[in-house]
């Protein structure tokens, strides 16, 4: 197994947060009345594991390994996926402060929906990037021992961040969501 395989099936479940977060959205427009609690534990998926987690593998160990071996990080890939890290942020963070608030306010809903689909597109974009262009870039340059470092690294991090098996927890908060919205 590769370390980019890792990360692209991640990429698999935050795909399916996206689509939640669509429906939501869409909800959300249609003025149809959507579960709060629900849209929080997507959130939190958000924040802990598709950034917290994997956006930290790819920034504290995967980048920094694949610049190692050769791939300049100003003025390519690498630095263009970090600025897309940040400007996703950007966008989970005003759908944080108007999750919050109270949800009946008009402006307060266009703010949400707009950073919603900001994010949606953007890290739609991301993710195929990453998988077509960067991850196979990178995976040429590195030998199997580096890859088996990689996956420690990567085990180690998650282990810091959230602690041993919530990693899993987080599959089944989508498996979850998506059942009671009625998909897959
Ligand atoms: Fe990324
Ligand atoms: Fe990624």
């Amino acid at each position: 197994m590769k370390p980019t395989e890792i990360l692209m099936n991640e990429h698999r479940v935050i795909e399916r947060a996206l689509k939640i977060l669509n429906i939501m959205i869409e909800k959300i427009e249609a003025e149809e009345s959507i579960n709060l609690d629900m849209l929080e534990r997507l959130l939190d998926f958000i924040q802990t594991f598709a950034d917290k987690c994997h956006h930290g593998k790819e920034e504290k160990i995967l980048f920094p390994t694949f610049e190692k071996y050769g791939l300049p990080k100003e003025g390519g890939p690498i630095g263009v996926m970090l600025m897309e890290h940040e400007i996703g942020r950007k966008y989970v963070k005003m759908m944080m402060v108007f999750s919050k608030l109270k949800f009946g306010d008009k402006p307060q809903i266009k703010i949400f929906i707009e950073n919603g689909k900001g994010y949606v597109q953007l890290l739609s974009q991301h993710i195929m990037k990453e998988d077509n262009i960067l991850f196979p870039m990178g995976e040429g340059l590195i030998s199997n021992e580096v890859r088996i470092k990689l996956m420690k690294d990567f085990e180690d991090l998650e282990e810091r961040e959230i602690g041993k098996g919530i990693h899993e927890r987080y599959y089944h908060l989508i498996e979850g969501l998506e059942r009671e919205l009625g998909i897959n």
